[in-house]
């Protein structure tokens, strides 16, 4: 018989199922138990997945049977048994554990199964990281940055890294991280197009990928401090054609997700009906356009029959809550559990329905009377949204709310060739870029204009000194497209250690 000191390699439960009545050894941490006085079931998880393992008192030495009795949450195991096919399982096995070796003791794990609150499972977010959401959201992760960088090397772009200390503001200078650098006042990068533009003049098209800062002084779901941008700068292009790999980029990864994802969408329970209507083309409407979306009919009469279907909504839980607790005397263990369960799940909702009910007649108070000219915030943003089943994509935007380097519209100065992707269900903006400036007496003129101090951009512009050609690129919020992804509430969940206003630890 194997056993762990034997010396054959262990492999990964994502491995198990080509292992099928083979002995194997295993290595990983306990992830909950439950059993009875001679069978114990260790759910074993190893980084990988979760596996079943089955340990019979009358089958294993007294160690084991002692080792598996006592072991505690995240206690690190190594376990050697036999995989059996049973299609109940997830991953369509089960282990028959012939002996356990205690690697490391857990004593007294703070995250047990009982729901804990999100202040507490962010102050321990080094231990989270072990549970199944954070599991599921962080390999999607893992998936859209491989599938991003596959799409633009397949396209003959190159990776480039920008600095991330730098002398430049480039997204205006209230969200700049500042630092003293020997002496001289530096910034943590914004973004790191500046530097893009120049390595787009001198490799033709380029993306960099990498963490960006912004001292976002306000709490909000769409909001990290540090988060990972892509943007991608490609000398000759127009706005027109960056619209086009914007388009192509999100459909290409969402489509990788989806190929590759649908056990972490299920454990999120994502309908990936959401994801799959991603397809082309994306509408695409001028800012002008989305003005008069936001004002009109469509827009209050949509936002009218959201209310009413909440309040019907919120009128059946109730109802639902009530028949249920009339209910619950009478009941036996089994379905007091299921009822339990059931008025957790009605809270949560009508907790939600309750926010929304608040937020909505303001949200279309404030539809209704945007002004052309402001800049969209982010209830407005969620409201074009809502008439979308995929990304829109809205375009020259009033050169007054957008930044310095931007190229005005040639048919009308007061409008930028900015273009923004504003994701369905309400997830808001997720990319933002557009056609660069190409004139340097223009840039000049903005740069003073912004008051932003000429001698730290010259570099900057001697791109338009020499050589200055039609160019543009965007930025792609990696977390923010997670968030939409996997469908959750709050962009702080997806990233390893979220850096958030009033967060830096762990
Ligand atoms: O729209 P932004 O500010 O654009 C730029 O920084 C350009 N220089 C990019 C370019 O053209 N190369 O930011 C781009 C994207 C946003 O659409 C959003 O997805 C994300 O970056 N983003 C944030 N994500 C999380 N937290 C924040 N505080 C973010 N700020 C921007
Ligand atoms: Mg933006």
């Amino acid at each position: 018989m194997a056993d762990a000191d034997a010396g054959f390699r262990h492999i990964s439960v994502q491995e198990l199922a080509a292992h099928e009545g083979q002995e194997v050894i295993l290595k990983g941490w306990l992830y909950s138990k439950r059993g009875s006085k001679h069978l114990l079931f260790l759910m074993l998880r190893d980084g990988t997945g979760l596996v079943q393992c089955v340990v019979a008192a009358d089958s294993v030495d007294v160690d084991t049977w002692r080792i598996a009795d006592e072991a505690t949450q995240e206690s690190a195991l190594v376990v050697t048994g036999k995989v059996i096919a049973d299609e109940r399982q997830t991953g369509g096995v089960e282990l028959v554990v012939s002996s356990l070796k205690l690697v490391g003791e857990s004593e007294g794990y703070p995250i047990t199964p009982k729901e804990h609150g999100v202040d507490f499972l962010m102050s321990h977010r080094h231990l989270w990281l072990r549970s199944r959401l954070p599991w599921a959201i962080l390999r999607i992760r893992n998936r859209l940055i491989v599938a991003i960088h596959t799409f633009f090397q397949e396209r003959g772009f190159l990776q480039m890294d920008a600095p991330i200390l730098t002398g430049n503001a480039v997204e205006g200078t209230s969200s700049l991280f500042e630092l003293d650098y020997f002496d001289e006042k530096a910034y943590l990068t914004q973004s790191g197009q500046l530097y893009g533009e120049a390595m787009a003049m001198a490799f033709g098209r380029i993306y960099t990928f990498g963490p960006t800062f912004r001292a976002e002084k306000s709490k909000t779901r769409r909001h990290l401090t540090e988060f990972w941008m892509i943007e991608p700068e490609m000398a000759f292009f127009d706005l027109d054609t960056t619209l086009d790999l914007a388009e192509d980029l999100l459909v290409y990864t969402i489509e990788e997700v989806l190929e590759h994802c649908s056990e972490e969408l299920t454990m999120l329970e994502r309908d990936p009906a959401r994801l799959e209507c991603v397809r082309k083309p994306f509408p695409r409407i001028s800012y002008t356009q989305a003005v008069a979306l936001l004002r009109s009919d469509e827009t209050a009469d949509m936002l009218a029959a959201r209310i009413q279907a909440l309040e019907e909504e919120n009128a059946a839980l109730s109802e639902e809550l009530a028949v249920n607790r009339n209910r619950y005397g009478q009941s036996k263990k089994s379905e007091r559990r299921r009822l339990d369960a059931r008025e957790i799940a009605i809270h949560r909702r009508t907790g939600e329905i309750a926010e929304a009910l608040q937020n909505l007649p303001v949200w279309k108070a404030s539809a209704r009377s945007f002004e052309w000219g402001s800049d969209f915030g982010g209830s407005d943003e969620t409201v074009l949204t809502w008439h979308f089943d995929r990304p829109v994509m809205v375009h020259r935007y009033p050169a007054a709310v957008k930044a310095f380097y931007m190229k005005r519209d040639p048919d009308d100065a007061r409008l930028a060739m900015a273009l923004d992707v504003l994701a369905p269900e309400g997830y808001g903006e997720v990319i933002g870029g557009g056609e660069r400036a190409t004139d340097l007496a223009f840039l000049e003129e903005q740069i003073a204009a912004h008051q932003l101090p000429k001698e730290a951009f010259e570099w900057y512009l001697d791109l338009r000194r020499f050589g200055s050609v039609p160019h543009a690129g965007f930025g792609l919020g990696l977390e923010r497209m997670l968030t939409w992804i996997a469908g959750i509430d709050h962009v702080r969940e997806t990233i390893p250690f979220p850096r958030l206003m009033g967060r830096i630890a762990p």
